[in-house]
């Protein structure tokens, strides 16, 4: 036998030295979820997480900026009784989330923070898009979230993400956000985000979930990505790089990882992937049982989004595995 790939695995050593993949707090976006007030509610859903209210949020991001996570996403919880057919609560500059980023870019300016753009956590139907007329008005939603990436850059947010998966969405933010004199602001695109069952914790953590109404079914399969298609996330790729967008996101992570792959290929901008609520639930739930290791699943996991091609990963975990590395 002349070829024995062993011989690049017999230490610790020689093993480092041929590692083809790092992963870094750097690479990492730690996701937090807003309240109002000064408390924090736990999800049950999301181990280890809870709604923060914003001094609390503070504390949280400053625990990230230390452990040298990359960035933060920002995910508000809306009272019910602020919640409306347009999401008018998204374009109050003296909201939640706007003062969440003003609070967070004053204690700490360095840290990056990624705002969400979709009417979902704001809308009382739960959808990302306007309900009219018995159908998701696609270009009635644009000015909608056009406006609200304008308060949140107002704000101060580093980066806004548009995660509705409306048509021509990212080209309407970049005008929106060109023409209010934030050329500065980059838009983070969730541009493969499919119809998934593991956003179901997110979806308790904001009491968001699309409800059936006037012929709406109470699911997203209108806008957001059939499970079943890869080639026609190249198609919303090619897209959202023509109309703007300076990253790319695939969202979920773990079960997508073909499709990071075709994007990293297919593409030169910095590809993001999401290691969504309901994968990281399934690691805490089974480490509950005493089913895995928790730590080594989650590094493995955020491990194989970046040998896939991701060079950014959204994941819960983040902190842990911060904490993990530094070891
Ligand atoms: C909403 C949004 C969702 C997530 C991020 N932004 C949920 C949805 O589309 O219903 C899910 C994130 C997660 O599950 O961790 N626009």
């Amino acid at each position: 036998m002349l070829a024995r790939p062993r011989r690049n695995r017999v230490s610790p050593a020689v093993r480092a030295l041929v590692r083809e993949t790092s992963l870094t707090p750097a690479h990492l976006v730690l996701p937090l979820f807003l309240q109002e007030g000064d408390g924090a509610a736990p999800i049950a859903a999301l181990p280890g997480h809870a709604r923060l209210g914003i001094p609390r949020l503070v504390e949280a991001a400053r625990a990230a900026a230390d452990a040298g996570i990359g960035a933060v996403a920002l995910f508000p919880a809306i009272p019910a009784a602020l919640k409306d057919r347009t999401a008018s609560a998204s374009a109050d500059p003296a909201g939640l989330l706007p003062r969440a980023v003003r609070a967070l870019k004053a204690a700490l300016p360095a840290l990056p923070v990624i705002t969400d753009v979709a009417m979902d956590p704001y809308s009382s139907d739960g959808h990302d898009g306007l309900v009219e007329g018995g159908a998701i008005a696609n270009d009635a939603t644009l000015p909608i979230l056009a406006r609200m990436a304008v308060v949140q850059a107002e704000a101060g947010a580093d980066l806004v993400a548009p995660s509705d998966m409306m048509d021509g969405r990212i080209q309407a933010v970049r005008e929106a956000l060109d023409a209010a004199g934030f050329p500065h602001v980059g838009i983070v695109s969730y541009c493969a985000k499919y119809a998934s069952a593991f956003y179901g914790p997110f979806r308790q953590a904001l009491d968001s979930a699309p409800r059936a109404r006037d012929g709406i079914p109470g699911d997203k399969r209108t806008y957001q990505m059939d499970p079943a298609n890869g080639r026609e996330a190249l198609r919303e790729a090619a897209l959202d790089e023509a109309e703007g967008a300076d990253w790319l996101m695939v969202k979920p992570g773990l079960p997508y990882l073909d499709v990071v792959r075709r994007l990293r290929e297919a593409t030169a901008l910095p590809i993001a992937a999401y290691h969504v609520s309901g994968e990281y639930a399934c690691l805490k739930a089974a480490a509950e049982r005493g089913w895995l290791d928790f730590d080594q699943a989650l590094l493995e996991s955020l491990l194989a989004f970046r040998r896939a091609g991701a060079d950014v990963v959204f994941t819960y975990g983040a902190l842990e595995a911060a904490r993990l590395l530094a070891r």
